[in-house]
């Protein structure tokens, strides 16, 4: 086994997803912040940074998503819903993000030009951008779930909630796909246990079975 710092992979183990929360536990904006600034960390497709997070800490708010959470109460229990959106047109940060490696002399302007053109190449597709900004946007909830846990707090990623009606109700702009809800908090009732398949059935070397 190879020796590492053992903290990553004990906060990875503990991470679950808490369905109960302490109501009177609120975090500051700095809290919040602090969590979004791991999770803006996470990689990203010709580092376009996919994501945009949509923090809903206001209590009438938090009472607007219970509905479009099918009632799943995390959404008011929890000190904070963060709702994770996925940028169907990333390939707009290329200028910006490719500007600053070639203020720093890390890319040739001849290379960032060939590289915004492979990405605009890219975007023509509809299911690339999608795919894209579902794909990387996930990255970034992922790192998210675990900053909270590394801080003590809880977490739990909810697919289950009608997109149409989040869009309408939060007015979401048709660039940005609603990826998941991320509920934080802090825990009133474990998680319950959930267990994994077989690492053995999920492992293969070289050719799949
Ligand atoms: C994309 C995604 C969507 C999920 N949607 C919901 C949800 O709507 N409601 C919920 O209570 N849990 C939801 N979960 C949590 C899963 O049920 C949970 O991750 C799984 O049972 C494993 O348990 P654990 O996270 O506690 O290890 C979701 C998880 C993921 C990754």
């Amino acid at each position: 086994m190879v020796e590492t710092s053992q903290e990553i992979f004990n906060t990875m183990r503990e991470r679950h997803s808490v369905k109960h929360y302490d109501t009177s536990h609120k975090m500051s904006r700095e809290e919040v912040e602090q969590l979004l600034s791991a999770a803006h960390s996470a990689p990203s497709s010709w580092n376009l940074q996919h994501w945009k997070f949509l923090v809903i800490d206001d209590e009438q708010k938090k009472q607007q998503l219970l509905p479009i959470a099918y009632g799943q109460k995390q959404v008011v229990e929890s000190s904070v819903t963060i709702a994770i959106l996925g940028d169907l047109e990333a390939n707009k940060n290329a200028e910006t993000v490719y500007g600053e490696a070639v203020a720093k002399g890390a890319l040739t302007e001849e290379i960032k030009g060939r590289l915004i053109g492979q990405i605009d190449g890219a975007y023509q597709y509809p299911q690339v951008a999608r795919d894209e900004a579902i794909l990387n946007a996930s990255l970034a909830a992922m790192q998210l779930m675990l900053a909270a846990k590394a801080v003590g707090l809880d977490t739990c990623p909810m697919g289950g909630f009608d997109r149409k009606a989040f869009v309408e109700q939060f007015d979401i702009s048709s660039r940005y796909v609603p990826v998941m809800l991320v509920v934080v908090g802090k825990a009133a009732k474990p998680a319950y246990a959930s267990s994994r398949l077989p690492l053995g059935e999920t492992i293969f070397w070289n050719q799949m079975l």
